[in-house]
């Protein structure tokens, strides 16, 4: 009779234990990812034509990169991922080519400043440059480009104008966009290295504005928010890139994540941090069962809706730094396994592009309301992609993944 007692209790005992358990923390072999990177990086290096030609995107049926010129605003990724690669293999031929391909973004300069993304473009390139090789021609770049960013900055609206194009075109008087979060790097590395001390003021206040505008209630993001230029009111959010006005744009849902956790790094204001988490929870619970993101989590077209590997490669390496900053031990760990576990599935044959193309991953969308680059290859997923698995690697030769 007593081995009927004894049972449920061993199994109410290893039950028990397992609910008070740690959650088990993931793993990703980073050496050979890395390594996957970087044989990629060399063998797209030996087939570009010249440093005025930067990838941007490979169509499903297409097996090489496709090219823009400097004022594209994706033209920062190419030379921010060689940089990326030089800085995990230490390679002669990496190093001159990330010269190579930053020196022309220069000319992004030479014309007035008609965006918002001079952070995407320079800080990618000439920041990644600068933080590795100290160049002092790369600082002196840097703080005129955010001396340029800073231009487009509304004190009205308290936020920086994104999209000036947009404003006769959509009737969008002053916009901002969610994306604009990444760029304001550029102004709080300026205002810490010789720049104007407003820099930071300005990239402060609009991160604050955005988080009251651009964040809906249920924490997840409009695309777009639109201003009033007489007495700086909200008027409406709406999307360009996403679904539908009230839908959830994947990649906008990460670049939140990222620059919010961005935001906190360089204030320590505990508000981005809970902004970034909530973000974050958010994008976690509405994961499809394969773990990568369809491009709108709304797109009624799901199951049958395409993929964004670009989203998932911004918000994991955005959640790696999250759970950096988190103090709560099991919420460390959360964002962390949910990074890795992102970088995990990026990392399987479903999504990683082998030889089917130069770049390193599949399945990305660009602008799918515009019909372009949907379930492409796009420069940017790569870039994120290996900035994440940079990061993990310190995480991981740091040797205290568990405590940090
Ligand atoms: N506008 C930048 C993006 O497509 O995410």
């Amino acid at each position: 009779m007593k081995i009927i007692y004894i049972i449920p209790i061993c199994l109410l005992v290893f039950l028990e234990s397992c609910s008070t358990k740690q959650p088990a923390e993931a793993t990703l072999d980073t050496d050979s990812m890395l390594n996957y990177c970087v044989e990629k990086v060399k063998m797209s290096i030996a087939d570009l034509p010249d440093a005025e030609n930067l990838p941007r995107n490979i169509y499903p049926d297409q097996k090489k990169w496709n090219k823009v010129g400097i004022h594209d605003w994706t033209s920062g990724f190419w030379p921010g991922l060689l940089w990326y690669a030089y800085e995990a293999s230490g390679d002669a031929t990496i190093l001159k080519n990330a010269e190579k391909y930053t020196a022309p973004l220069k000319g992004v300069l030479d014309v007035p400043v008609d965006n918002h993304d001079l952070g995407f473009m320079l800080f990618c390139s000439f920041g990644n440059g600068y933080r590795l090789e100290k160049d002092p021609a790369y600082h002196d770049l840097l703080l005129k480009a955010a001396d340029s960013l800073a231009t487009l900055y509304n004190p009205t609206v308290g936020t920086i104008l994104s999209w000036p194009a947009m404003r006769e075109k959509m009737n969008w008087p002053h916009n901002t966009i969610i994306d604009n979060m990444i760029n304001l790097e550029l102004l709080f590395w300026a205002s810490k290295n010789g720049g104007d001390p407003e820099l930071y003021n300005i990239a402060v206040n609009h991160a604050k504005r955005s988080m009251e505008t651009l964040i809906r209630s249920d924490y997840s993001t409009y695309h777009v928010a639109v201003f009033d230029t007489t007495d700086g009111h909200f008027i409406k959010g709406v999307t360009h890139q996403g679904y539908a006005n009230d839908s959830q744009w994947a990649r906008g849902q990460s670049w939140g994540i990222y620059g919010y956790t961005m935001c906190f790094k360089e204030t320590q204001d505990k508000t981005f941090l809970q902004t970034a988490q909530q973000l974050a929870d958010v994008f976690i619970n509405r994961l499809p069962a394969d773990g990568i993101p369809y491009w709108d989590f709304d797109d009624p077209e799901i199951p049958n809706a395409p993929k964004d590997a670009s989203a998932a490669a911004v918000a994991a390496s955005g959640m790696l730094e999250l759970s950096k900053f988190v103090e709560d031990k099991e919420l460390k760990t959360k964002y962390r396994n949910a990074a890795i576990d992102l970088m995990t599935k990026l990392s399987t044959p479903q999504y990683l592009s082998g030889d089917k193309n130069q770049a390193f991953l599949l399945h990305s969308t660009g602008h799918k309301p515009n019909g372009t680059e949907i379930d492409a290859s796009i420069i940017y997923a790569d870039y994120y992609y290996l900035e994440a698995l940079m990061r993990l690697k310190k995480m991981q030769d740091a040797g205290n993944l568990a405590g940090m």
